[in-house]
């Protein structure tokens, strides 16, 4: 089923989501919404979606990447879920690039994050996993973790001036 995505200005981003308790993971309630949340994101072409953005204040995310028009020249990421991640910078080093947010409609802005994270979750199973990420796909972490949060990557933004309309990043700054 198709949620309905909460957009800024909803206090429902700005709140800190709930933890999940790792045995209700696999409860068909909660297995239900992780289809959902994975059938929105890609209606939607996104390549990541929290579960405040379908309006639950809860610590899930999905993420992933296959060919999505939204971010044409995105390297594939597997489906990924996380739930109740703790995500820490594995390298001193941060990239600014541009990200875009279903609940920020048609605006891109460049931001700065970590080039490479640790991540601990519990995956779409209720099993533990650690990894590390790097690249994109360490952006997109972050991005979807900071929803967990009640962040949005306005917040992040630390030169305001590359905010930019969707036309005009493709016309003005979309690569090659
Ligand atoms: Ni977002």
């Amino acid at each position: 089923m198709i949620l309905k995505v909460a957009r800024l200005g909803h206090p429902v981003l700005r709140r800190k989501a709930r933890r999940v308790s790792p045995r209700q993971v696999g409860s068909p309630g909660v297995q239900a919404l992780i289809r959902d949340m994975v059938e929105t994101m890609r209606e939607y072409d996104g390549v990541g979606i929290a579960a405040p953005q379908v309006h639950l204040a809860l610590q899930i995310a999905a993420i992933g990447v296959d060919h999505n028009p939204r971010y044409p020249k995105a390297r594939r990421i597997p489906l990924t879920l996380l739930i109740n991640p703790r995500v820490r910078p594995a390298s001193r080093r941060q990239v600014k690039d541009w990200e875009g947010c279903l609940s920020v409609e048609g605006l891109r802005g460049r931001v700065p994050r970590w080039h490479s994270v640790e991540v601990e979750a519990y995956n779409a199973q209720g099993k533990p996993v650690r990894f590390r990420a790097s690249g994109f796909f360490a952006r997109v972490i972050q991005h979807e973790w900071d929803h967990l949060q009640g962040k949005v990557f306005l917040d992040r933004m630390t030169d305001l001036s590359t905010l930019t309309h969707l036309t005009e990043y493709a016309r003005y700054w979309a690569k090659g």
